[in-house]
């Protein structure tokens, strides 16, 4: 028997075992392999005494929720891990790609002569630090290897004014790998319902999808539960609802708000609105030659009016890593809160929110290869509390009468009328994704894709790079002598190569740089350092 419970609505309950389909052990085992994959670890808990299954093995099988959709609809052929592996594709794929990467180590080249790029561990390859081989296969992102990677997004194969296309505007949107798309197709054939109303098996697999999803993106972030997720539409709706529930209530005419210099308008623009309706004050931490925080002088904008910090962890433009956890402390320092906007980071570095102790954290689902109009917002319990509801309307209340409405407690609070359900879950697909990967492995193999990028093109001349900081993620800003950015824009698009060209909706710190615009090529976990190399050569033969 698979039960849903969420805060103030009434139990939901799914169908449990049906002839000829796997039993609740089989799920439960195959949510082990799938946990084990995942997490390094297996999942000791399985079925209680009675049969049904335990809490642990049950949220383990939020994360699987194909494989639990697919229990529940005897109209499906599930016969074993195969097709396990298709209503949930991300699920086994990760051991496979570690078998596989295990198999061709001894053989493969763990280092792209070109780069110096560290193609994988030494347990893994074998024969770290002799290689001679330059290929996509040498280089061993945690389970798999960069080509398995590439060939996981289907539209890396497309061809661009007859080249193959390199997409390099990752900063803008990412794209999608298959297991998110077919994570959505799955849900749109044979889960879509409205969630949390209605007591029919529909509305309790969307339920569970899209609870499951929550919770996916709680133990991303390393929130301490789902109910610190809010679904949102991206990172720009979870600044606002911030803004407006939780520090307009609070601000009175002179108190202060901190930002830093490196925000995308995104989180300049909703405390505008909030200070001028308030009287409050924005204040900005400014950045060194590098496109760093300046600490120092972050420490002395604190006044007996501060009320709210609001910071990037990664600017959109420049890449600087900024010292989120120092902010923080500061910050809690002086009793003041923080919002992290992840933005630009949770898809490149891992993040957990409890060891940052951030107050707020928010992302968009499109620039971690989720779909459009779906992202997060996590916020600490009491504070979610304490917020107003952002909007009114269905879904968030749990009484309602003329004279008054009585709210449920967050995180529906926050999410009045119907949400883009299967975007949450197919968020929760990306996530899985990138977990079956390993985050800090990206992160390595991305740092030195960054740092391989900085060097190639700080060789070129009349190439100006814009952004230097030591910590830096994604971003290789530059503008070149002699060109516009809309010309090198349009002769790398010639060549296949995308990147994006303008003020990237952060126009305080192009002008701290005397600039409206730069040419800004940002990497993903699938670029490789041959499309570095392909940017390089467009850069010097252009004309
Ligand atoms: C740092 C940063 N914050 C906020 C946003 C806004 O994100 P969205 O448009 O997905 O809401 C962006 C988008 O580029 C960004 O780079």
């Amino acid at each position: 028997m698979i039960t849903t419970d969420f805060a103030g609505i009434p139990a939901v309950t799914g169908t449990g075992d049906v002839p000829g389909l796997p039993t609740e052990a089989e799920l439960t085992r195959l949510a082990n392999l799938f946990f084990e994959d995942t997490y390094g670890g297996a999942l000791t808990d399985t079925l209680a005494s009675d049969g049904s299954l335990t809490k642990a093995a049950a949220s383990a099988r939020q994360y699987c929720p194909g494989v639990i959709s697919a229990n529940e609809n005897p109209a499906d052929p599930f016969t074993g891990a195969g097709e396990v592996k298709s209503y949930s594709p991300s699920v086994l794929s990760a051991r496979e790609a570690e078998e596989q990467s295990r198999q061709t180590a001894g053989s493969a080249d763990q280092y792209a002569p070109s780069t110096g790029l560290y193609g994988g561990t030494p347990e893994k390859t074998g024969k770290a630090g002799v290689g001679d081989q330059y290929g996509n296969d040498g280089i061993i992102i945690g389970s798999k290897s960069l080509e398995q990677i590439r060939q996981d997004f289907p539209i890396l194969q497309e061809k661009v004014n007859s080249h193959p296309l390199i997409w390099m505007d990752n900063g803008a949107t990412t794209q999608r790998p298959k297991a998110v798309i077919d994570r959505l197709s799955y849900y749109y054939e044979h889960e879509n319902s409205n969630v949390h109303r209605g007591a029919h098996t529909l509305a309790a697999r969307s339920t569970d999808a899209y609870e499951g999803a929550r919770q996916t993106v709680a133990d991303f972030i390393g929130a301490p539960s789902k109910d610190n997720i809010v679904f949102v539409r991206g990172t720009t709706e979870g600044i606002n609802l911030v803004a407006q529930s939780f520090v307009r209530p609070r601000l009175k005419p002179g108190d202060e708000i901190i930002l830093s210099l490196l925000e995308h308008h995104a989180n300049i623009v909703p405390w505008q609105l909030v200070a001028q309706k308030t009287g409050a004050v924005i204040k900005v931490i400014p950045v060194d030659e590098s496109g760093q925080l300046i600490l120092s002088e972050y420490e002395k904008l604190f006044s007996k009016n501060t009320r709210f910090v609001s910071v990037t962890q990664v600017s959109n433009v420049l890449g600087t890593i900024t010292p989120v956890a120092e902010i923080i402390s500061i910050a809690h320092a002086h009793g003041v809160p923080v919002l992290v906007d992840g933005a630009q980071s949770v898809a490149h570095i891992p993040v957990n929110v409890s060891a940052l102790d951030a107050d707020f954290f928010v992302f968009s689902g499109h620039k971690i290869y989720a779909p459009t109009g779906i992202g997060a917002l996590y916020g600490k319990k009491e504070l979610l509390e304490e917020a107003e509801p952002y909007h009114g309307g269905g879904n968030m209340i749990a009484d309602v009468t003329f004279e008054r409405t009585i709210y449920n407690p967050a995180p529906n609070k926050f999410e009045a009328g119907t949400g883009s359900i299967g975007d949450a879950v197919a968020l929760g697909a990306a996530l899985d994704y990138l977990s079956g990967i390993g985050m800090p492995e990206i992160a390595r193999y991305e740092h030195e894709l960054v740092g391989y990028g900085m060097r190639e093109l700080g060789k070129i001349d009349g190439l100006t790079l814009i952004g230097t900081a030591t910590e830096k993620s994604s971003a290789l800003s530059f503008v070149l002598d002699g060109y516009s950015i809309d010309q090198v824009g349009q002769y790398l698009d010639s060549q296949g190569i995308a990147v994006r060209t303008g003020h990237h909706c952060a126009q305080p710190i192009l002008r701290h740089y005397g600039l409206e615009g730069v040419v800004r090529p940002t990497l993903a976990l699938y670029n490789t350092p041959q499309d570095v190399d392909a940017l390089v050569r467009a850069i010097k033969t252009i004309h």
